[in-house]
């Protein structure tokens, strides 16, 4: 992996995470959305920037007793495929580890091949469905959950 740094999300990350979000999402979290999560006590969310200092991908999360739930999870097209995904979600294993979590789970379309590669490799395992979850195009939730989270 190039030279990334994970590193806590700021107020100055904002836009160009919500920049990101129009380019992977139909239903895209807005300035305002992210905003709201940099004051939520149980929310974590990690910027992933290169050497030059640019905002490459981001990840989100909250952490409520034994349990992390992971919200978001995005990387710019051009840096897709070194290692950036694995790194922002390894820094939440260990951030929710140090909290008291004992597990991590999350939604994931069963049409995002992309997503559900890097959480199999990371030890997530399908627990549930959600019928209708997403919209736009609708489709069923796959939830999947981690407990190998002390990394
Ligand atoms: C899903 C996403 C975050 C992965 O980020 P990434 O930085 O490309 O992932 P990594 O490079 O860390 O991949 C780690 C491993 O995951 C698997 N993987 C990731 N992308 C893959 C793909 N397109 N095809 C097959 N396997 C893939 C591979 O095992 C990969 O290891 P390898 O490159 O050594 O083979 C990225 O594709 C993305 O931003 N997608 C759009 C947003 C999105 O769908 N988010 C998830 C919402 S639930």
């Amino acid at each position: 992996m190039e030279n990334i740094r994970i590193i806590p999300m700021t107020k100055e990350h904002i836009p160009k995470i919500a920049e990101l979000e129009k380019i992977c999402f139909s239903q895209p979290w807005t300035e305002n959305n992210l905003e709201e999560e940099l004051d939520n006590h149980i929310a974590h969310f990690f910027t992933a920037v290169n050497d030059k200092d640019e905002i490459v991908g981001y990840m989100g999360s909250c952490v409520v007793c034994e349990s992390c739930y992971i919200s978001d999870i995005a990387v710019f097209p051009d840096y897709r495929r070194k290692g950036i995904g694995r790194a922002l979600l390894e820094t939440t294993f260990r951030m929710a580890h140090n909290k008291g979590a004992e597990s991590v789970s999350l939604e994931v379309r069963p049409s995002n091949t992309a997503a559900i590669a890097l959480y199999s490799s990371m030890g997530f395992e399908e627990v549930g469905l959600r019928k209708n979850f997403y919209r736009d195009p609708v489709e069923d939730a796959l939830i999947l959950t981690c407990d190998k989270i002390n990394i």
